[in-house]
């Protein structure tokens, strides 16, 4: 084998900078954060500009309801549940202008919110408040199928995850021979969106190709080529590592058709021997081992449901 397929620790697979003393051709799957790209919410959704006098979210109630008989939340409640700190540190965050509901700040205590429906941000960072709506991030080993079981008795994914299985779906598919990132969740609506090819999420990949790989071949594959079933573009390219006729690639693709980096890059003359999947939108693979599986955080949902309108 050519290329070693290690991980370089600290290195960001994104940039540019120079590669610290090592083996050449080491696989990177970095561990950069990823700064939410639009970390504040929309405004507007159910907001009054009488917000302040009367601290109750108008879409937790039908117009004709009476006001005694308010539904929702309490805000502090909900922040603290949501493990953004115990009820007082989260009356001091409202207190400080550092929370805010559907895109306006909040400043004064007391309102109520509707965990199912309102968007909530500290420090503009959309958060998921919703304890039933829960998003794993695996890292699929080579060899395991992308489903939840197999009448073939092959190992799936469903196998890994065990016991957190009931309601999870994969977003999207890897298939059997590539590793890395993928998303497992109960949330119906996000999944669809993020597997929806309109919603044109990026999927970062690193593949080990053969072959030197010419100059221009990251004009060449933003330029976009025809494959058997249309047009295809890469949104970025880079080559990582190159050694003894082997090279490492990094390339960002929003497309989501089957078998596409492989077919991309054989296209264009780099048959691709090994892919990992390192990153899908805001999501990264950080330094997973392979096999594990971790529980997004708060922010890393709000993320992504912030990228898909949710
Ligand atoms: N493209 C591929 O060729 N395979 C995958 O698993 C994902 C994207």
């Amino acid at each position: 084998m050519l290329l070693t397929f290690g991980a370089l620790a600290g290195r960001d697979q994104r940039s540019a900078g120079p590669r610290p003393a090592g083996r050449v051709g080491d696989w990177a799957v970095m561990n950069s954060v990823t700064p939410n790209d639009e970390s504040t919410t929309a405004a507007g959704d159910g907001w009054s500009e009488d917000m302040e006098l009367a601290p109750v979210h108008p879409g937790d109630r039908p117009a004709a309801e009476p006001d005694g008989d308010r539904e929702g939340e309490r805000l502090q409640k909900v922040l603290a549940r949501a493990g953004v700190g115990s009820r007082r540190v989260c009356e001091d965050m409202i207190e400080a202008g550092r929370i805010s509901v559907n895109g306006r700040q909040v400043t004064v205590q007391g309102m109520r919110v509707d965990p199912g429906r309102d968007k909530i941000a500290v420090d503009g960072v959309r958060i998921e408040i919703r304890e039933d709506r829960i998003t794993y991030a695996m890292n699929k080993p080579p060899g395991v199928i992308t489903a939840m079981s197999d009448d073939r008795n092959r190992p799936t994914v469903g196998d890994m995850v065990g016991d957190l299985a009931k309601g999870l779906v994969h977003v999207g598919r890897l298939d059997q021979d590539t590793e890395g990132l993928l998303l497992l969740t109960n949330d119906g609506e996000l999944a669809h969106r993020l597997a929806h090819p309109s919603y044109e999420v990026r999927k970062t990949y690193l593949a080990q190709v053969s072959g030197p790989v010419p100059r221009d071949m990251a004009r060449r594959l933003r330029a976009g080529v025809e494959l058997d079933d249309g047009p295809v573009a890469a949104d970025s390219f880079r080559v990582v590592d190159t050694h003894a006729g082997q090279s490492v690639v990094e390339i960002v693709l929003h497309e989501g058709r089957k078998h596409i980096v492989r077919r991309l890059l054989a296209h264009v003359g780099l048959p691709v021997s090994r892919l990992t999947r390192t990153a899908v939108g805001p999501i990264e693979l950080q330094r997973m081992r392979s096999g594990s599986i971790r529980r997004l955080s708060k922010e890393e949902l709000g993320s992504l449901q912030e990228l898909v309108g949710l």
